[in-house]
C-alpha cells in the first residue's frame, strides 16, 4: 500500500536540483501568497488533454509538443509568443497532413522556467557562484546578488505565465489560428526555403485538400472547428515549492490538479523512485511526462510507471525518452520490450534534442540539425521494429531566426553561431529549421500510417 500522498507529502523526501534560498521566510510567505492566486489552467482542460493523450497512446494522434528550453522575463514579448505559436501550428498542419490524423499540440511555455543544472556551481575567471537555474529562481548575470536565489521572482513567473497563456488562449480561439491562415504562412515558408522544392509537393497536396474542403461548403466562415485549435501548455515541475502553491482540488471530481499548466514533466535528473519529484506528481491528476535518459533501467522505468500510473490509465504517462542519435538503438529497444511485455499503456515520444547537445569549435553549447534528425528516425525505426507506436516529438525551439543548433537546410556553421545566439538555456530549432523538421517527419508519419493500414489491405484483399 503507498503511503499517504498530500500536496505537502514530498517535504519528506529526499530532494534533487532544489535551490537553496537563504531568506526561508521570505519563500513561505511567497508561497502562501502563490496559493491564494487563480488557478491558470482549469482540471477539466487536463482531462480534455489526457483523453487526447489516450489517442496518441492508441496510435489514433500525433503529439507535438515544443518551445524554449527557459523561458525569461527579458523575453517577454507578444510578438515570441506570436513567432512561437504560428511555427507550432504550421508544424501541425503538415504532420496533420502526412499523418492524416489529429496533432495534439503542447506548448513548453506559460511556466517552463526552472531549470535543472549538471552543476550546483558556476565557475568564471576564479570566481564561483551558484549556477544560474531558471528566471523563477535567480537571475542569469554573474554576480553573487544576481544568482542569490529570490522568492518573490516566482510571483513574477506567475504573472508572465498568466500573461503568455491569455494571450495563447486568444490566439488559439480568436481566430488567428484559422487553417487558411496557417497553410498562407506555410506557404510563406515554402517560398522562401533553402529547399524549397523537397517541400513543394507536399505544399501543393494540402492546398489542394483545402480547395476542395472549400469547394464541399467546409470553409472557417461556418465551421468552427477550422477557425480555432486546441492548444496546452506544459513545463518541468521542478521547483516544487511553486507546484505545491499551485496545486488545488478540483471541485468537479473531489480530486487534485495542479493548475500551473495542463502537463507537467518529471526531468532526467529527478526521476529518483523514492525522491520529492515523483511523490509530488504521483498524486496530481494531471497528464504526466517523464524524460527517460541513458541512465534509466527497463526494472527501474516499470516501478516508476507502477507509482505515476497504477490505474494504467492511458494518457496519464508520456515516455519522453533523450539518448542521443548514438546511443538510442542500445537503450530504446529495452524499455519499450519491458513495457508491452507488462501491458503498459504509455505514449512514446523522442526528444532529440537532450541527448544531442556537443560544445561547438568556437566554445558555444550546440545541437547538430542532422543528429536531432537522426535520433527521431531511429526512434521511429526502432518503434517500427518492436511493433509499437511512435506517437510524438518534444523539441526545444523558437519562433525567432536564432543561430543557436547547426546545419539543417540554411547549413548555420560554427561561425554563424556567433550572430544570433540568444538562448537562456539550451540552443533551440529556429523557426525554419523547426518547419523543416516537420517536413523531414511528414515523411516518416507516412511511412508509418502506410505500415499500420497495411493489414487492411490485406483485408481488402480478401
Ligand atoms: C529539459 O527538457 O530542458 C531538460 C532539462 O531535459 P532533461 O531532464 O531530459 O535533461
Ligand atoms: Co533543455
Amino acid at each position: 500500500m503507498p503511503e499517504r500522498w498530500t500536496p505537502d507529502s514530498w517535504r519528506s523526501r529526499p530532494i534533487a536540483q532544489a535551490p537553496d534560498y537563504p531568506d526561508r521566510e521570505a519563500l513561505a510567505e511567497v508561497e502562501k501568497q502563490l496559493s491564494t492566486f487563480p488557478p491558470l489552467v482549469f482540471a477539466g482542460e487536463a482531462r480534455a488533454l489526457k483523453r487526447a493523450l489516450a489517442r496518441v497512446a492508441a496510435g489514433e494522434a500525433f503529439l507535438l509538443q515544443g518551445g524554449d528550453c527557459a523561458e525569461s522575463f527579458a523575453e517577454h514579448h507578444p510578438d515570441n509568443i506570436r513567432d512561437f505559436f504560428r511555427v507550432l501550428l504550421q508544424m501541425a498542419v503538415v504532420l496533420t497532413y502526412a499523418a492524416a490524423s489529429p496533432v495534439v499540440k503542447v506548448g513548453r511555455i506559460a511556466g517552463q522556467f526552472a531549470k535543472p543544472r549538471s552543476s550546483p556551481v558556476e565557475k568564471q575567471n576564479g570566481v564561483e557562484l551558484p549556477s544560474y537555474r531558471g528566471d523563477i529562481i535567480n537571475d542569469i548575470a554573474f554576480t553573487a546578488a544576481a544568482r542569490t536565489p529570490d522568492p518573490r521572482r516566482q510571483i513574477e513567473a506567475y504573472r508572465q505565465s498568466a500573461a503568455t497563456l491569455n494571450l495563447l488562449r486568444a490566439f488559439a480561439q480568436g481566430g488567428y489560428a484559422s487553417l487558411a491562415r496557417v497553410h498562407e504562412w506555410m506557404l510563406g515558408f515554402v517560398k522562401d526555403a533553402p529547399r524549397s522544392h523537397d517541400y513543394k509537393e507536399l505544399a501543393d497536396r494540402i492546398s489542394e485538400s483545402l480547395s476542395f474542403m472549400r469547394a464541399c461548403g467546409l470553409d472557417p466562415e461556418n465551421h468552427p472547428e477550422l477557425r480555432t485549435t486546441e492548444f496546452y501548455v506544459s513545463h518541468e515541475a521542478l521547483l516544487l515549492g511553486y507546484e505545491q502553491a499551485m496545486t488545488r482540488i478540483d471541485s468537479t471530481s473531489g480530486d487534485w490538479y495542479c493548475t500551473s499548466g495542463h502537463m507537467l514533466w518529471i526531468g532526467d535528473r529527478t526521476r529518483q523512485h523514492d525522491h520529492a519529484h515523483v511523490e509530488f506528481c504521483r498524486g496530481i491528476k494531471n497528464p504526466l511526462g517523464l524524460k527517460c535518459g541513458p541512465s534509466l533501467k527497463p526494472d527501474d522505468l516499470l516501478r516508476l510507471i507502477d507509482i505515476l500510473n497504477p490505474d494504467n490509465e492511458p494518457g496519464r504517462l508520456t515516455l519522453i525518452t533523450r539518448f542521443g542519435a548514438d546511443k538510442v538503438a542500445d537503450h530504446l529497444p529495452a524499455l519499450i520490450r519491458a513495457v508491452k511485455r507488462e501491458g503498459r499503456i504509455v505514449v512514446w515520444s523522442c526528444d532529440p534534442m537532450h541527448g544531442n547537445t556537443i560544445t561547438s569549435s568556437n566554445g558555444y553549447k550546440t545541437r547538430p540539425f542532422d543528429r536531432i534528425l537522426q535520433e527521431v528516425k531511429a526512434f521511429f525505426s526502432i518503434h517500427a521494429a518492436e511493433g509499437t507506436y511512435a506517437g510524438g516529438v518534444h523539441l526545444e525551439m523558437t519562433g525567432k531566426n536564432v543561430t543557436e543548433c547547426t546545419g539543417g537546410a540554411r547549413a548555420i556553421t560554427d561561425e554563424d553561431l556567433n550572430d544570433r545566439y540568444h538562448t537562456f538555456c539550451d540552443p533551440r530549432l529556429n523557426a525554419e529549421q523547426s518547419i523543416e523538421l516537420a517536413f523531414l517527419l511528414a515523411d516518416l508519419l507516412k511511412a508509418e500510417r502506410a505500415a499500420k493500414s497495411k493489414p487492411l489491405a490485406a483485408v481488402a484483399g480478401l
